[in-house]
C-alpha cells in the first residue's frame, strides 16, 4: 500500500531531534563486513529502507545476518556460498555494488548485476571497474552482470578520474587483503569514506590517508571480529537545519559532527539564520527573511550535491535572486517543476536554477522525484499556507528514519496515511482546522 505524507504548513519547529546513523557510511560498512569470517557488530545503523535491502542481499549469499533490534546487527561471513549478487537487489538498491568490491577483496571472485541508471543521473561506475582492473582482475560485462576474478589481487598506483565515493570506497574493499600496497589518488573526501577506512581498520586492514585525495593501503592476509558504531548522518543533519530555517524555528539537532556540516553552517549563517555549534549538537534558528546566495555543489568538504533541493527550496523563499550550479549529477533538478506547484519561480539553464525569492508558497499535491528531492517537498510544504500532500514517499524512507514523527516531534501538523485514503485525509484536515 503506497502512503503519502500529509502536511499543514506554516508552523516554526522548536524543540530537539536526533540524527540516526549516517546511510551512505552504513552500506559501505555493512558490505566491508562480510569480508571477515568471524562475527561483526555494527550499531547506530539508520532503520532505512536501503540498510534493510542490502543487508536482505547480504544474507541472500549466504552469510549470517542476525538483527540484534533496529539499529544493530551482527554478521558472520563464514557461512557465504554464493558470490553472485542478483538483478533484483541491485535494481533496489545501487550499493549492492559495494559487495564486489567485498567479494573480489575476500574470494578473488563475484558477479553483480550491473546497476541501472538513477533518478538523478546516469552514474556510471567505469572508475570502479577500472580500479578493479588495476589491482589484476579480469572484469567483463555480459547478459547484465560484471563478472570479475583474479588469481591473486595485487596493490597498486591508482589515478580516480572523477572524484567518486563509490569508487573510493569499492576500490578500498578490493585492495585491502591484495598483496602488497595500493594508492588511491584523487579519492573522494566524504565523512562516510574515513567511516568505511576506520571500520576495516577495526577488523585488522592498513589504511591510511581516508578523508585526504590521497588513500594508502597495505594489504593483509585476514581480517577479524569487531564492534563499530556508525558515525552520524550529516545529511539527515543537514536536512533538518535547513528545516528549522526555513520554519523561522529553533531547532536543537543532537547527535551530529558539527566539522561535517561546516558547508551547509556557513550557507545557513551567510543567508541570515543563526547557527551555533556544540560538541555533538548544532542549534539552528532564524527569525527574519533569509537573503539570497550562490551555491555550487562540490566533492568533500565542499558544499554536498545531497543537500542541494532542500537548499534551493530555503533559497526559493529568501529575498532576492539566487542561484544553484549542480556540478555532480546532470539530473538533479527534478524537484524544481514539482516546488514550482506550491509557487517556487525557479528557472533552470542546464546545471543551474535561477531562484527568484518568492514570500510564501502555497499548499499543493507534489509527488518525491527522488530521496533528497522528498525531502525538499516536505520543507517545503512545512512552510507553505495551508495543506499539501507529498507521494511517492518510498524514495524518502530509503534515507530517513522515522521521518513523519521526527518532523512531528518538533511541532509540525504531519502524518503518514494511505495514498487515496479520503476518510484519513479528511480526520487530519478536521484536525488541523
Ligand atoms: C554517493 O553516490 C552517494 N550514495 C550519493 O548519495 C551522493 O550523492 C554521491 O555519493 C556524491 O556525494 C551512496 O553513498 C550510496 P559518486 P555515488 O560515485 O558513489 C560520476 C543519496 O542521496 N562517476 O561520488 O554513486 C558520477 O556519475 C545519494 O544518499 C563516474 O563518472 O556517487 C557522478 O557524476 C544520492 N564514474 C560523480 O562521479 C564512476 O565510476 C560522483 O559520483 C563513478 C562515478
Amino acid at each position: 500500500m503506497e502512503n503519502q505524507y500529509i502536511i499543514k504548513g506554516g508552523k516554526p519547529l522548536f524543540g530537539e531531534v536526533t540524527i540516526s546513523g549516517a546511510k551512505n557510511a552504513a552500506l559501505g560498512i555493512l558490505a566491508a563486513a562480510i569480508m571477515t569470517d568471524e562475527t561483526v557488530l555494527i550499531d547506530n545503523l539508520p532503520d532505512v529502507r536501503d540498510i534493510n535491502v542490502l543487508l536482505q542481499a547480504i544474507e541472500g549469499i549466504g552469510a549470517t545476518v542476525d538483527r540484534v533490534d533496529r539499529h544493530a546487527v551482527k554478521i558472520n561471513g563464514s557461512t557465504i556460498g554464493d558470490v553472485t549478487i542478483d538483478y533484483d537487489s541491485i535494481r533496489k538498491i545501487r550499493a549492492s555494488y559495494y559487495l564486489l568490491g567485498a567479494l573480489l577483496g575476500k574470494y578473488n571472485k563475484a558477479q553483480v548485476a550491473l546497476p541501472g541508471g538513477c533518478d538523478i543521473g546516469s552514474r556510471p561506475i567505469d572508475q570502479h571497474l577500472k580500479g578493479f582492473r588495476a589491482l589484476g582482475a579480469t572484469v567483463n560485462i555480459e547478459y547484465g552482470m560484471i563478472n570479475t576474478y583474479a588469481d591473486e589481487l595485487t596493490g597498486n598506483h591508482i589515478f580516480l578520474d572523477v572524484v567518486s565515493v563509490g569508487a573510493t570506497i569499492n576500490i578500498m574493499l578490493a585492495a585491502c587483503m591484495a598483496e602488497g600496497r595500493t594508492v588511491i589518488e584523487n579519492a573522494a573526501k566524504e565523512p562516510h569514506i574515513v567511516d568505511v577506512a576506520n571500520f576495516l581498520n577495526s577488523m585488522g586492514a592498513n589504511i591510511k590517508g581516508a578523508g585526504t585525495d590521497k588513500i594508502r593501503i597495505r594489504g593483509v592476509e585476514k581480517l577479524h571480529a569487531s564492534e563499530y558504531s556508525i558515525i552520524p548522518d550529516q545529511i539527515e543533519a543537514g536536512t533538518f537545519m535547513v528545516a528549522a530555517a526555513a520554519t523561522k524555528g529553533n531547532v536543537l539537532i543532537k547527535n551530529v559532527i558539527p566539522k561535517h556540516l561546516e558547508a551547509i553552517s556557513g550557507k545557513l549563517i551567510e543567508i541570515g539564520a543563526r547557527v551555533e555549534e556544540f560538541d555533538d549538537a548544532v542549534r539552528v534558528s532564524a527569525d527574519e527573511r533569509l537573503h539570497h546566495s550562490q551555491i555550487k555543489t562540490s566533492p568533500y568538504p565542499g558544499f554536498p550535491t545531497d543537500m542541494q533541493p532542500q537548499f534551493a527550496t530555503l533559497l526559493a523563499l529568501s529575498e532576492g535572486t539566487s542561484t544553484v550550479t549542480e556540478s555532480i549529477f546532470e539530473n538533479r533538478f527534478k524537484y524544481v517543476d514539482e516546488l514550482s506547484r506550491m509557487g517556487a519561480a525557479i528557472k533552470v539553464e542546464g546545471n543551474v536554477a535561477i531562484i527568484e525569492g518568492v514570500e510564501h508558497f502555497t499548499g499543493a499535491a507534489v509527488s518525491a522525484p527522488d530521496l533528497r528531492a522528498g525531502a525538499a517537498l516536505v520543507v517545503a510544504a512545512l512552510v507553505a499556507d495551508g495543506i499539501s500532500t507529498v507521494d511517492s514517499i518510498h524514495y524518502i524512507e530509503r534515507g530517513y528514519e522515522s521521518f513523519e514523527s521526527k518532523i512531528s516531534a518538533l511541532g509540525a501538523s504531519m502524518e503518514k496515511i494511505p495514498i487515496d485514503d479520503e476518510r484519513a485525509a479528511n480526520k487530519f484536515r478536521l484536525k488541523v482546522g
